[in-house]
């Protein structure tokens, strides 16, 4: 069923195929780490939702932590600026690292958090995201695993936000330009 919320354009990914794909990544991962055990680190708050229907496709042992930074502030564009706001409870030295992310656009975060994580060893580090928007690369970074490639737009929904709102949508839905370009 294809619900459109007030604030939405369109939908551009449904909850249903999501979720198809969301268990496609899990088997493949699944399969990539087979007879391991990972530590799945969320980056809050974007890819909780993510996060949470991924590790439950995971038929492999895992652990779970997560970490918060802030990038945007209220504003749809990147500041470049990469902090800190909650760290990692436990050392990863030495463990197989997945990195989930919400979506990469410029690349600045996960590129950040990837230099960042690899001073601490793990044995190994990969990144998954459920989006990739190519056009607004700034930095490369690799993306081992990717749900959807999408266009150049705004998006929110399963979440995704803007300015803390839309997160709990099934959908994943283009933002009305109006909404946060401030009329016109
Ligand atoms: P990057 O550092 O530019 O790659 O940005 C990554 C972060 O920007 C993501 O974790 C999101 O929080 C945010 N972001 C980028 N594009 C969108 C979008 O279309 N909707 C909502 N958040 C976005
Ligand atoms: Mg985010």
């Amino acid at each position: 069923m294809v619900r459109v919320h007030p604030d939405a354009e369109r939908v551009l990914i449904t909850a249903e195929e999501i979720s198809r794909r969301v268990k496609e990544l899990g088997e493949e991962i699944s399969r990539d780490y087979a007879g391991k055990e990972i530590l799945v680190v969320g980056i809050l708050k974007g890819a909780a939702i993510f996060m949470a229907d991924l590790v439950r496709c995971l038929t492999i042992p895992v652990q779970l932590d997560f970490m918060a930074v802030s990038s945007y502030g209220a504003s749809t564009e990147s500041s470049g600026v990469v902090r800190i706001l909650k760290d990692l409870e436990e050392n990863i030295e030495g463990l197989d690292v997945l990195l989930v992310e919400d979506i990469v656009d410029t690349g600045l975060t996960l590129n950040y958090l990837r230099e960042n994580l690899l001073t601490r060893n793990p044995a190994s580090l990969k990144i998954c995201t459920l989006l990739d928007k190519p056009s607004r690369r700034k930095v490369q970074v690799k993306v081992d695993y990717n749900g959807f490639v999408i266009p150049d737009e705004f998006v929110v929904g399963y979440g995704l936000d803007y300015n803390g709102r839309y997160r709990n949508l099934r959908d994943i839905l283009v933002l009305k330009r109006e909404v946060y370009s401030g009329g016109c």
